[in-house]
């Protein structure tokens, strides 16, 4: 018999090595390294030696008859504009996202909501027990969609189930750490066995035109448990983010082979499972108190859609020599470029000052837009004036502090006029565009400088008031 061969294998990016070591050497990670069979499996290299003769491809030209990707739209709009239009047949879709987020949930509902209008869903968990998806199914008020269940962790057993009888639309594979192959020796979770169950898996659905979907958990710094690999083998990723003290959940495309990347899907968990959320606007600014400074509205745009959003900012003065700088919801090291660009163009001096930045609702923002936002509730923090509740603000801010443009300001200011703000400030290389696309009165600013003079003067003009309605 052939000695058993063992390689280790590092948890975190996948890199095989000879011996073990404390540290991955190719991605520097601690005590990921875990000894695992090789040569065997379906991810092993082939087990048989004689390899046959290659067979002569027909090659194809790139000018051709190009289908469009025939898709399985899910009825939950919301997840459907993430993936581009529904699940494409004979696809692998890998959901990530923080233990207890809602994944789960939100597969039950898309799985019913497709069992409902006839097609075959099966969905196989490795987690939950029959009763408890049947319980949490009876909560959501999906009990009668015909959707057929497993409680299943063994790959082989659950392709051949898939293999016989009717051919599924739709396969659910919750999750893919919890499934293991015997073709592989590893134990369940780890990357070999990922991997090959994962590749088990996705053959079947491209051979059975079936769309997969893949539940992933998420390590602490938020990659998907140690197959990163797996992401490359799937046709599209889906991040399912928020947090514990927010309602709000935000389904992201990190990888889209068939759709866009930048769009999002807004969820509200309720008592009744995941709710959709047409209109995220309204819903980030429910809870808004627009009259305290350092409070200021940015109209974003998600992909195609506009959501405003209230940014705000706490600003301190501290005796210590490095003040603190804490944000979330938005890049730390672009908040650092606008106080660096407010105090060098603007004379704005937040150095004895910390800095607490937060994006409201649990939203994340990567837009250079929201600059101009972010620095008008700074200043307003600074100055405590609190800005103009019916404004919103957008503008991406240079290094030598000139405002420039940003896409899409017809778009986002006619947001702001459907929820009823009055006026805009913004670059003014948009203007044509927002004034024909609503009746803001629109601010045209080419400095940041001229914001922190606009905002300092309603400074002194309340204080004024103030101070003449004393005496
Ligand atoms: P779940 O879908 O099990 O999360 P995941 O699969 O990502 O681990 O969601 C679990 C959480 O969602 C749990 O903390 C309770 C909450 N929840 C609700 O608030 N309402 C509901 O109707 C359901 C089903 C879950
Ligand atoms: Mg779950």
């Amino acid at each position: 018999m052939a000695k058993l061969r063992t390689q280790y294998i590092c948890q975190n990016c996948g890199a095989a090595s000879a011996r073990w070591s404390g540290r991955c050497d190719s991605c520097g990670e601690w005590n990921t390294i875990v000894e695992e069979a090789a040569g065997a499996g379906i991810g092993g290299a082939p087990a048989a030696r004689t390899v046959r003769k290659g067979r002569v491809l027909a090659l194809e030209a790139l000018d051709g008859v190009a289908e469009e990707a025939p898709r399985l739209a899910s009825s939950l709009s919301e997840l459907d504009r993430v993936t581009g239009g529904g699940f494409v047949r004979g696809s692998a879709l890998l959901v990530g996202g923080d233990p207890g987020i809602g994944k789960s949930t939100l597969l039950i509902q898309a799985a019913a909501a497709l069992a409902k209008v006839g097609q075959r869903v099966v969905y196989v968990s490795g987690e939950e027990a029959i009763a408890q998806i049947r319980m949490r199914a009876q909560r959501l008020g999906l009990a009668a969609a015909p959707v057929a269940l497993a409680a299943e962790t063994s790959v082989e057993d659950v392709v051949a189930t898939l293999a016989s009888g009717a051919p599924p639309r739709l396969v659910v594979i919750d999750s893919i750490q919890t499934m293991w192959t015997e073709l592989v020796d590893s134990a369940p979770g780890t990357v070999s066995q990922v991997r090959a169950s994962a590749q088990a898996l996705i053959r079947f659905a491209k051979t059975s035109g079936a769309a997969l979907i893949l539940v992933g958990h998420v390590t602490k710094d938020g990659q998907i448990a140690g197959p990163r690999v797996v992401e490359h083998m799937v046709d599209a990723v889906l991040y399912f983010e928020g947090d514990a003290a927010h309602r709000f959940r935000i389904l992201r495309a990190v990888k889209n082979r068939f759709g866009a990347t930048d769009e999002i899907g807004v969820f509200e968990m309720t008592a009744l499972g995941l709710k959709e959320v047409a209109n995220p606007s309204e819903l980030f600014l429910g809870e808004r108190d627009a009259s305290s400074p350092g409070a200021c509205v940015f109209a974003g745009m998600e992909g195609t859609r506009p959501v405003l959003v209230e940014i705000q900012a706490l600003v301190a003065p501290t005796a210590l020599g490095t003040p603190r700088r804490a944000v979330v919801g938005w890049d730390s090291s672009r908040l650092a470029m606008i106080l660096a660009v407010l105090e060098a163009r603007c004379g704005v001096r937040l150095a004895q000052h910390e800095v607490y930045l937060n994006v409201a609702g649990g939203l994340r923002i990567a837009e250079p837009a929201a600059d101009l936002a972010v620095a008008a509730a700074l200043v307003s923090a600074l100055v405590g004036t609190p800005l103009p509740p019916d404004q919103v603000v957008f503008g991406e801010v240079s290094l030598s502090g000139a405002v420039r443009p940003v896409a899409q300001a017809g778009a986002r200011v006619k947001e702001a006029d459907r929820l009823g703000f009055r006026r805009a400030v913004m670059p003014e290389a948009g203007l044509s565009d927002a004034r024909s696309a609503s009746g803001l009165a629109l601010d045209a600013v080419t400095h940041l400088s001229d914001l922190v003079a606009h905002i300092a003067a309603r400074g002194e003009k309340a204080r004024s008031i103030a101070a003449g309605g004393r005496t």
